[in-house]
């Protein structure tokens, strides 16, 4: 890939955190500044897939659980060329929602880990920066009705808050909460300053795969049906990696070690 590519930027967090106001006050104030970029929605619901989710989502037809949460991550994987080749492009893409509400809005469902819920989106394009949307679930009541959608009610949205706020400990993730609670425009302002910083990085930066080398979570002991994930995850593969290398090494030793005493053994 080209080393000018632009930066992938993703909006997170539960329903009214403004996600989708901030989303296109970024695109505006990056097109303003002469940044191509351009917005993406998730679930895009005008693909076929899309299409089964958005009435499923308005509850015109029934789907069974896991068979909507891998529709759901199949509508992002169709999106990836589309994503990728924008970005190789230099066009910066900001994203309103992605794998991480795929993961939090499935696994805050009975019977439901955030393990298997995280795997078929192993491997997407790993986003730059995840904002996070902070606001509880009061402050987004406050914020009008939920509407007549599935999953717009308050309990459900409690308890991916609480999902949401597993997949943050995954550091090899770049997320940055965000005090949602405030002013439209010192959200904006917020957003704006991370995401410029974030455009020059992923410059020089190659594009990576979402939760590629992360350590899975594990069910927690102390939380029965809990899982939590180890931290730091990325950390964690990394110093495996070089436990192998270590081992290798060892290895490679002890043979020169072996041959060296046969040949002195010998003469
Ligand atoms: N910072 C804010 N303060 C107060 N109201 C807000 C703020 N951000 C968004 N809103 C309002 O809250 C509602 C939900 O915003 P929206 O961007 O659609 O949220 P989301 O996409 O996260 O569901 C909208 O009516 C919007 O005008
Ligand atoms: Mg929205």
């Amino acid at each position: 890939m080209a080393c000018k590519r632009g930066a992938l930027i993703v909006l997170e967090g539960v329903d009214k955190a403004g996600k989708t106001t901030q989303c296109k006050k970024l695109v505006e104030a990056l097109q303003q500044s002469g940044h191509p970029v351009e917005m993406i929605r998730f679930p895009e619901r005008s693909t076929t897939i899309g299409k089964l989710i958005s009435a499923y989502l308005e509850k015109k037809s029934d789907l069974e659980d896991h068979t909507v949460h891998l529709l759901f991550s199949a509508n992002r994987w169709e999106m990836v060329p589309h994503m990728k080749s924008r970005l190789e492009q230099g066009t910066t893409l900001v994203v309103d929602r992605y794998a991480f509400s795929g993961a939090a809005f499935t696994s805050a469902k009975p019977g439901f880990s955030l393990d298997w819920c995280t795997q078929p989106d192993v491997g997407l394009p790993k986003p730059d920066l995840v904002l996070f949307l902070q606001l509880s679930p009061a402050q987004a009541a406050l914020r009008g009705h939920f509407g007549e959608e599935r999953y717009e009610t308050g309990v459900f949205q409690r308890a991916v808050q609480q999902r949401f706020e597993e997949l943050m400990k995954d550091s090899s993730v770049n997320w940055k909460v965000i005090d949602a609670s405030q002013s439209v425009e010192d959200v904006h302002d917020d957003i704006t300053d991370l995401s410029l910083h974030v455009l020059r990085e992923a410059r020089e930066r190659r594009l990576e795969e979402l939760w590629k080398l992360c350590v899975r979570p594990q069910v927690s002991k102390s939380r029965p049906g809990g899982q939590r994930w180890p931290t730091p995850s990325f950390d964690l593969a990394h110093k495996y990696q070089g436990m192998l290398f270590v081992n290798k090494v060892l290895h490679i030793f002890s043979l020169n070690v072996i041959i060296c005493f046969h040949f002195d053994r010998k003469n």
